[in-house]
């Protein structure tokens, strides 16, 4: 794995971070992190490697508690982290710093409690780990952050200096998220432990059904992306697959059973349909796994048994790509906040084709 943004050698990317304004300057530049929506398995290595490359670089990070909601609440929700408070997490699942979908943040009134709270701390520069909805609802806040500055001060909350110092927030975001569904990276965040938890599971079940000669249908997460439930079929070698981005031409209950009877001639005791959580048909109607298992029972006469895997596929460890690749986006991501200026673009860091990337 090459890395555009880091050429040190050391197995230390926080080494390769280079030094920032920061060092040189009396305040040090402060930056928050936090992860926010559905954990994902390494986002704590991404904190660690944002945190010790902040703080390698001369800056100060912070920790917003409990995703946009720590920032939200202000007071203990936004706290101050040193080297160990990162500590032995590498290799643990979910998120030490907590997440959350928050409603609040949503509403300018909780926008601008966020503001407020932020700049308590001189905050404006974030690295914002999370999915799809919490980064566009990161970019919102973004855009917003003028006009909330301005609010503030009009309303006699923080002072023409406070504002004058933090015109703009400066974000950069890592996508943290099984479903492995930003356009332009190769992988999010938890999506290849993700897989890995499902094939575990896949295997388990295998051995199950062919005991019983059965055919199982597993549910997988991914909401509207079908890559969980494609690779995991491809990779259990199961029978059928239903993701949302092909939705199967009218007549596919005729074609899966056809399939599946294939393969019972051809000797398999067990078979196995894949269903993604986000499967429809082409007239947008959800094809979910009771209903393959209907079809099941009034074509083959089979009484297919239902697997719904839900959390336990975002739970627990994080595979070794997951750490090894969430330290490195954390350490770009950190390097990115720390370096931005007010003109800088916001970015999202990803990993792109084999390299780490800067993506709009
Ligand atoms: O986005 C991650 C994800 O795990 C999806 O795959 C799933 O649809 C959703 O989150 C579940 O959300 P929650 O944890 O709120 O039930």
């Amino acid at each position: 794995m090459a890395n555009d943004a880091l050429s040190s050698t050391s197995a230390d990317p926080a080494d390769a971070a280079g030094t920032s304004p920061a060092s040189s300057t009396a305040e040090p530049v402060r930056v928050g992190v936090l992860t926010s929506g559905g954990d994902a398995q390494g986002m704590n290595a991404a904190v660690r490697a944002v945190v010790r490359t902040a703080l390698r670089m001369g800056a100060q990070p912070y920790a917003v508690m409990e995703g946009w909601s720590g920032a939200v609440a202000g007071g203990d929700g936004i706290r101050k982290l040193e080297w160990d408070s990162v500590g032995s997490i590498l290799h643990r699942g979910g998120t030490i710093i907590g997440t959350a979908r928050s409603a609040e943040f949503r509403e300018r009134a909780g926008q601008l409690a966020a503001c407020r709270n932020l700049l308590e701390h001189d905050i404006d520069r974030l690295v914002v780990i999370g999915g799809d909805g919490s980064l566009t609802g990161t970019n919102e806040f973004r855009k917003n952050w003028p006009s909330l500055v301005a609010e503030l001060v009009e309303r006699g909350d923080i002072t023409e200096q406070t504002a004058a110092a933090h015109p703009v927030l400066m974000v950069t975001g890592l996508v943290g998220s099984i479903d492995n569904d930003l356009v332009g990276a190769d992988m999010t965040i938890g999506a290849d432990s993700a897989l890995h938890r499902i094939l575990e599971a896949i295997d388990d079940i295998s051995s199950t059904a062919a005991s019983h000669q059965r055919t199982f249908i597993v549910e997988v997460m991914g909401r509207h992306c079908g890559y969980l439930a494609l690779m995991a079929a491809v990779a259990g070698g199961c029978d059928y697959v239903l993701v949302p981005e092909l939705p199967p031409a009218e007549g596919w209950e005729e074609d899966m059973c056809r399939k599946l009877a294939k393969g019972r001639e051809a000797g398999r005791r067990e078979s196995m349909v894949i269903v993604a959580e986000g499967a429809t048909d082409r007239a947008g109607n959800p094809i979910t796994a009771d209903d393959v298992k209907r079809v099941l029972a009034e074509r083959l006469g089979e009484e297919a048994r239902v697997t719904i895997l839900g959390h336990v596929q975002r739970g627990g460890k994080p595979s070794a790509y997951d750490r090894w690749m969430s330290t490195l986006l954390g350490c770009t991501a950190a390097r990115e906040v720390v370096l931005a200026t007010a003109e800088s673009e916001p970015v999202i860091i990803a990993e792109r084709q084999n390299r780490i990337k800067r993506l709009p």
